[in-house]
């Protein structure tokens, strides 16, 4: 593994509005590696387990209804920094706080509809991409690309 894995979902709102390929594009277009893609529809007792920490929130009920209201696809995204890099790419949580060239500043509107979950920390990617993935779905590989995506020292 070369630096940090990270947990994305392409949330139900991006896949039903036909946003799975840009989405991905732009992940892709940071240069980080994809070791891991699945189209998933999540059950509640999953949904229960990725959103725990918001157990007790006034918008967990329905931020379960959303998550488990169609498939999202999960990514398991790779590369130095993966978790910042992403977190910056999808821009702050709530649509009206982020800005444009963001996922959720150019395609998002409701901070309940945001297209896109990525990890936290590295506490939570860690946890996260094990819900979602066993370690034989993630998959090592080099690419032509690499040297000119990360300097080798
Ligand atoms: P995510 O987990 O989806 O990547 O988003 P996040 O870290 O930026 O936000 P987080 O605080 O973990 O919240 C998870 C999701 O819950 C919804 N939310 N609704 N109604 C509300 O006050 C509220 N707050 C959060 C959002 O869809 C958020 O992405
Ligand atoms: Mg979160």
């Amino acid at each position: 593994m070369s630096g940090q894995r990270t947990l994305v979902l392409v949330k139900p709102d991006g896949v039903q509005r036909g946003l799975v390929g840009e989405v991905v594009g732009r992940l892709e277009a940071t240069g980080l590696k994809i070791v891991g893609m699945r189209l998933v529809k999540i059950s509640r007792e999953l949904a229960g387990k990725h959103y725990a920490e918001h157990a007790q929130k006034p918008f967990y009920r329905g931020l379960v209804d959303f998550i488990t209201s169609g498939p999202v696809v999960a990514l398991c995204i790779e590369g130095p920094n993966a978790i910042q890099i992403v977190r910056k790419v999808m821009g702050p949580t709530n649509p009206v706080d982020a800005p444009p060239g963001t996922i959720r500043g150019d395609f998002a509107i409701d901070l309940g509809r945001n297209i896109i979950h990525g990890s936290a920390n590295q506490a939570d990617a860690d946890r996260e991409v094990g819900l979602f993935f066993t370690p034989a779905d993630l998959i090592e590989y080099g690419r032509v690309t690499d040297p000119w995506i990360v300097e080798t020292r």
